[in-house]
């Protein structure tokens, strides 16, 4: 049979059946009485299969040579399991050895318990620990979850660019795309490469933000999401910033801030949902491994409602705690992830949207309050990591966008494109961006989000 191991063990209708598992050796036993126990994973769930292989064996010589990461197929029969430990287990008939681990002393993921940082290194090895194969289909989960959300809710999932002109936070934090000919490779007048060579012709960089193009979409098609890879050209050796991460960005037309807010709302509690239904194995390693509290406080949040605080009476809260923080609090800062975190961890013990923040800290699209002060923005935050999704309604009315944009710098005839949806049946809008491994990183407790991605890329990681 073609089935997986948590295929064969959902079903008891398996039970005292021939079973074929196809997997890597997580560890062997050698009892007196003549068997082997082999531990088999392939990395379908969190647990590896028990098997029993006894010494009558044609191979079992060989069998006794199997040491962890061996790859092995193996015919037998699943019983329900005499022993304490596990449920079901697999009586070998035939175990075949598909490929050896060269130097078992040398195999860098043979001993379990490796650390975090260690495994890091061996970033093509690690998907077989404990800890990274259970990130994998938690993260996995999460983003099935978040695209079958979006399709209840009547969302169109939108391709946006990854190459594009426009630098949509304005941040500039872009990484520079050049066209290279290798017939014709451009040279400096000292004879080197020129990487500055445009995109044919045209200055391009990878995507900070598929916002702007999904802003076109929902104003065509109403409802629609991205979610796909951003770049931050940030040099920043933090445990929430990558240079490539993935984000999920809904655009809702006809949508005010409180309506994205609400579906932020009701996003998290379905993705939640379903992690605690489908990988509770999973969350049970990571809440006895990691963070103690990773189960408890997801369910806690599913039971409550969102908080939300006005950032002005947020920078209230911070400068009443009574803490000194790195840097000083008052109205007009940008929060640092120290006050996202006191606010989410120590005040509320939950996550917590800020709104209505300043204008001169936030994007040029974010729509004007009628104070003149503030704009229509919101941020997530969590507990043990600070923002995890920030949104806001854009601004509709063409001549404030104008003027927005004109005193940052932007250059309207640029933003031709962006100011047409405003000329043309302009309408309300809002929406968020999720950054998706800092959710996996709530979610499963591991704090740094370089390894709730497979391959991060950050300032001097790009191997692999
Ligand atoms: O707050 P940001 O910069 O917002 C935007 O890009 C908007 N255009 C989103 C929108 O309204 N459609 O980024 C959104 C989220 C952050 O809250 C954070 O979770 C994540 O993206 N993020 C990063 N994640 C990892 N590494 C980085 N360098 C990140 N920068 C932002
Ligand atoms: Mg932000």
């Amino acid at each position: 049979s073609g089935l997986s191991i948590k295929e064969i063990l959902k079903n008891s209708e398996h039970v005292n059946q021939e079973v074929i598992i196809k997997g890597w050796v997580r560890s062997k036993r050698d009892s007196k009485a003549g068997f082997s126990f082999l531990a088999v994973y392939d990395g379908s769930c969190f647990d590896p299969i028990q098997v029993v292989t006894p010494n009558e064996l044609q191979n079992y010589d060989d069998i006794l040579k199997l040491t962890t990461g061996c790859a092995v197929e193996i015919k037998g029969k699943l019983i329900t399991s005499p022993a304490k430990g596990q449920e079901y287990e697999v009586q070998a008939n035939e175990v075949s050895i598909v490929g050896w681990v060269e130097n078992p002393e040398s195999y860098p993921l043979a001993k379990t318990r490796q650390s975090i940082e260690f495994l890091r290194e061996v970033a093509h090895l690690r998907p077989r620990s404990n800890l990274i194969g259970a990130v994998a289909r938690v993260r996995n989960c999460i983003s099935q979850s978040i695209h079958q959300f979006f399709n209840q809710e009547g969302f169109l999932w939108v391709a946006s660019p990854l190459i594009t002109s426009s630098d949509a936070e304005g941040a500039g934090e872009m990484f520079k795309v050049s066209t290279l000919d290798f017939q014709n490779i451009p040279k400096t007048a000292d004879n080197k490469v020129d990487y500055d060579k445009d995109f044919f012709g045209q200055e391009s960089y990878l995507t900070v933000s598929g916002q702007l193009n999904a802003e076109a979409y929902a104003c065509a098609l109403s409802k629609v999401y991205t979610f796909g890879p951003t770049f931050r050209a940030e040099n920043s050796n933090t445990s929430r910033h990558l240079a490539e991460f993935w984000m999920v960005e809904p655009e809702m037309a006809f949508a005010d801030l409180s309506d994205v807010t609400l579906l932020a709302e009701k996003m998290l509690k379905h993705v939640f949902q379903n992690v605690l239904n489908e990988c509770k194995d999973d969350m049970l390693f990571f809440e006895k491994r990691v963070n103690n509290e990773v189960i408890q406080r997801l369910e806690k949040f599913l039971k409550s409602e969102f908080i939300t605080v006005d950032y002005t009476d947020a920078i209230e809260i911070l400068e009443n705690a009574n803490k000194t923080f790195e840097f000083p609090v008052s109205w007009g800062i940008d929060l640092s992830s120290e006050h996202e975190r006191y606010l989410a961890e120590e005040h509320f013990d939950s996550p917590v949207v800020v709104v209505n923040y300043p204008k001169d800290i936030k994007a040029f699209y974010m729509r004007l309050n009628d104070d003149g002060k503030t704009v229509a923005a919101m941020d997530v935050l969590a507990p043990g990591i600070g923002e995890i999704m920030g949104g806001a309604q854009r601004e509709e009315r063409l001549e404030l966008l104008d003027k927005r944009m004109e005193s940052v710098g932007i250059e309207k005839e640029h933003m031709d494109w962006y100011r047409d949806l405003r000329k043309y049946g302009t309408v309300p809008h809002a929406g968020w961006g999720l950054g998706l491994e800092r959710l996996v990183s709530y979610v499963t407790g591991v704090s740094n989000i370089r390894d709730v991605i497979p391959f991060p890329r950050a300032p001097r990681s790009a191997k692999f």
